[in-house]
């Protein structure tokens, strides 16, 4: 009995006790999980990722200005010339880097290893193809000789005082009618149909009406939806599932089918040329981009030619029209400048023999300090990445590790608006800040123009481009701000489009 007894009182002293320290226990793990969250919410760096999904809200959810603002906001918060790494649930770790040293580690002392990232190769190979901007070796190599033979400063002549002021007809038709009917024009589809002619006209030798009616369109939809896969895990899903995919993949079709029938129609007058003896021979004006592919390579397929020209078109097209768009919009927000460079533009009348277009920027020092704040502030290749190929991890001059397969990631926009590099108004417009400077910022500084042996071969092309444009266009007409004056921001799109473009109100100049 007395056995039983104390078994039978055991049991429920055993069951009190274990009660008693499981709720205090159990206040103690709540308390101190909530305690640990509360502590570790405000210490957490302000840009961590986010559990599973990494940084994924900052690039769905935003839009492309969105995203490089969040850039710039972490660049600021780490500090000028660091190197930090995000996190992209489908690409993986990424690093992103305002260090010039590191910039030109991975564009020049290592530009073997680095090359195009697989990420971009990934998402935009239905459009570029087998193109320059995603060719190595000697496909690369040919077309970046074809590139230079084309932009020979014979070339550059001809287009500058032949074929662009033939092309500013247009422009001036369309500003003359806004005039007119005292209606707001997009300043930045004409700039692009400019370009899109002007190049097309040089490049191609194509009917510049041609070329606008078929391709204008479809271009900028298919490049705006290239440009949103890189931030889109499921881009691979999207675009062959969804409506938008879709119209992106038909537009990409379009231009595909509208350059085999142009190139097919080239090749034909090329081969004419050939048998009469009339071909256009290399450094001469009228050498065509297609003439000097066809001499870059032996066996060059008709299809490269294809992909190589539609991808020209972006070089040469949208980078420029792009940096106009913006250096306008940067005048009319800066009235004194803006009457300074049309007074430096008047200035060349009174100068004893015309100046040519070819040589126009040589005497507009001014003009010449407006194009480098506004490429400096507006660069036409915002954002750029290159993929570590290397199979073991390369470490970088600041001692950050890129690992194979990683991307490093760079950003002339964010990098021009670090106070730290351009002084405490370096997110402003100030084109005066080119007279003042001692030393010029070195390619890996500013890279605008990218660096190393993947440089931008069409700089002096663009840069007169913009000249001679902006001359001819702002010594015949007024422009006025068709928006409300607020900052515009970059859209979507392989290079740096205007949000919503520019509109802008017309009048025919009357000189003073
Ligand atoms: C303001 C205008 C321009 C800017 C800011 C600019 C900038 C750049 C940048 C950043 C790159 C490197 C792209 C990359 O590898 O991801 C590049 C490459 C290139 N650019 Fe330009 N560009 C401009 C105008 C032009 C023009 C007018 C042409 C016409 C010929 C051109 C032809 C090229 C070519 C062919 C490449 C590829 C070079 C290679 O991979 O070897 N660019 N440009």
């Amino acid at each position: 009995m007395l056995l039983v007894n104390t078994n039978a009182m055991h049991v429920p002293v055993h069951m009190t006790l274990s009660l008693d320290w499981l709720v205090p226990a159990g206040i103690a793990v709540v308390g101190g999980y909530l305690l640990w969250a509360v502590i570790t919410f405000l210490s957490r760096d302000p840009f961590d990722p986010l559990p599973i999904i990494g940084h994924w809200h900052i690039f769905g959810f935003r839009s492309r200005a969105g995203y490089m603002q969040w850039f710039l906001d972490r660049s600021k918060y780490v500090g000028a010339g660091k190197t930090w790494e995000y996190e992209l649930p489908g690409f993986g770790y990424e690093l992103f880097t305002t260090d010039p040293a590191c910039i030109k580690h991975v564009l020049v002392t290592k530009s073997k290893v680095f090359s195009k990232s697989r990420v971009y190769a990934e998402v935009s190979k239905d459009f570029f193809g087998a193109s320059i901007l995603l060719a190595t070796g000697v496909h690369w190599q040919a077309q970046r000789n074809a590139v230079k033979a084309f932009v020979s400063p014979a070339a550059l002549a001809d287009i500058a005082d032949r074929i662009l002021p033939r092309n500013l007809q247009r422009c001036f038709a369309i500003f003359d009618a806004a005039a007119e009917e005292g209606r707001v024009v997009d300043f930045e589809k004409v700039v692009a149909d400019l370009m899109l002619s002007t190049f097309g006209e040089a490049a191609f030798g194509v009917d510049p009406e041609e070329l606008i009616t078929a391709v204008a369109e479809p271009f900028d939809k298919a490049l705006e939806g290239i440009s949103r896969r890189f931030v889109d895990p499921l881009w691979r899903f999207n675009a062959k599932f969804t409506p938008n995919g879709w119209k992106v993949a038909r537009a990409i079709a379009t231009v595909k089918l509208y350059f085999r029938d142009m190139i097919s129609r080239s090749l034909a007058q090329i081969r004419t040329e050939d048998m009469e003896g009339t071909a256009v021979a290399p450094s001469r004006a009228g050498y065509s981009y297609i003439r000097a592919l066809l001499d870059s390579k032996e066996n060059i397929s008709a299809e490269d030619i294809v992909d190589s020209c539609r991808t020209a078109l972006v070089a040469g097209r949208d980078t420029t029209s792009d940096s106009i768009t913006w250096t306008l919009y940067a005048l009319l927000r800066h009235p004194h400048y803006l009457r300074r460079a049309i007074s430096e533009f008047d200035s060349l009348s009174s100068l004893p023999t015309p100046v040519p277009n070819s040589d126009l920027l040589s005497h507009l020092p001014f003009f010449d300090t407006v194009i480098s704040e506004s490429l400096r502030l507006y660069p036409s290749v915002p954002l750029n990445l290159v993929d570590c190929s290397s199979s073991e991890p390369v470490v970088l001059p600041d001692g950050n590790i890129v690992e194979p397969d990683e991307d490093v990631l760079f950003s002339p926009w964010v990098m021009a608006r670090l106070p730290e590099f351009w002084g405490p108004d370096a997110e402003e417009f100030r084109p005066e800040r080119w007279e003042d400077m001692e030393h010029k910022p070195s390619a890996y500084e500013l890279p605008v123009f990218h660096a190393g042996p993947r440089s931008c071969v069409g700089q002096n092309l663009a840069k007169m481009e913009m000249a001679v444009t902006l001359k001819e266009m702002l010594t015949r007409y007024t422009f006025e701000m068709g928006w409300d004056g607020e900052e515009r921001v970059m859209g979507e799109g392989i290079t740096n489009p205007m949000l919503g473009g520019l509109p802008v109100r017309i009048r025919r100049r009357t000189k003073a």
